[in-house]
């Protein structure tokens, strides 16, 4: 579904994205691992268009993308959310949800003088789809909170949700998991599968928690210093030599705590 083929992303001298080269698998979840600094949220930011790459090539079902901007890549529904959860705090989450955009005809003039009726079906329409999100993530409970006030991970479930508020085909997760509670994990764990099987939703997770990572992931592809080192099972890539190197040059004693970087 995507290729990205030597890709290079420099900032002033130095190479954060040093050539690398995978490909993401339609129907997927493929996971992106590496030590802090690999370069794998530059390389999101490449793909997902927030960041220009220096070089290389990034296509998707067969079409050049490099370089586009994030919302063209949106209206192909390849979306990404963010390692820092994006909500707009005074909102509540229903309407946080309602926010994304999906072709509500409310902004033109014309539609606000002829299409009263029109944006306020679009309107229910909306909401009804914001709840039955929220209902799919089991946090119908939420729909009136203030997004500013629920937890860190029912923020990382409400980006989440955002993607589903479009037709989304390719979602790409920064950290999910991170700094969220167990079982918040795996309800956000719950929903990447049903979005991946019911939906079709094809997903690269970069995580740190390898628990995560092993029950949701196949392939698990790992970067280090800008480059990607491997691509496999989570037990082949525990198992590479290259890997091992990259996480002990991170200060690691032996390959048994890759499993719990
Ligand atoms: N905007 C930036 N300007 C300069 N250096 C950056 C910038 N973004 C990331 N880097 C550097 O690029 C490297 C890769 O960062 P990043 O992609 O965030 O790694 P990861 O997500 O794997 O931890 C790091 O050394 C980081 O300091
Ligand atoms: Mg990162």
């Amino acid at each position: 579904m995507i290729v990205v083929e030597n890709l290079v992303k420099t900032f002033g001298g130095f190479r954060a994205v040093d050539g690398a080269s995978l490909s993401i698998a339609e129907g997927s979840i493929t996971g992106l691992i590496g030590p802090n600094g690999a370069g794998k949220t530059t390389l999101f930011n490449v793909i997902a268009g927030v960041l220009q790459p220096t070089s290389g090539r990034v296509t998707m079902q067969g079409h050049d993308i490099t370089g586009l901007a994030p919302h063209d890549l949106f209206h192909r529904g390849l979306l990404r959310t963010f390692q820092i959860a994006h909500e707009f705090p005074s909102m509540s989450c229903r309407e946080n949800l309602m926010m994304v955009p999906g072709g509500q005809s409310g902004e033109t003039l014309w539609n606000t003088w002829f299409g009263r009726k029109r944006i306020a079906d679009e309107e229910r329409a909306l909401k009804a789809k914001a709840d039955e999100v929220l209902d799919f993530l089991t946090v119908s409970h939420l729909a009136d909170h203030k997004a500013g006030q629920i937890s860190g991970g029912q923020k990382k479930l409400l980006e989440l949700g955002r993607t589903m508020m479009v037709d989304a085909k390719i979602v790409f997760l920064d950290e999910v998991g991170a700094g969220v509670n167990r079982t918040l994990l795996n309800t956000i764990g719950d929903a990447i599968i049903r979005l991946n099987k019911e939906r079709g939703y094809t997903f690269v997770v970069i995580e740190h928690d390898m628990d995560f990572i092993e029950r949701l992931c196949d392939p698990v592809i790992c970067m280090a210093e800008g480059k990607v080192l491997a691509q496999g099972t989570l037990a082949e890539i525990k198992a590479n030599e290259q890997v091992i190197e990259a996480y002990l040059g991170t200060g690691l004693k032996n390959k048994d705590q890759v499993a719990t970087v």
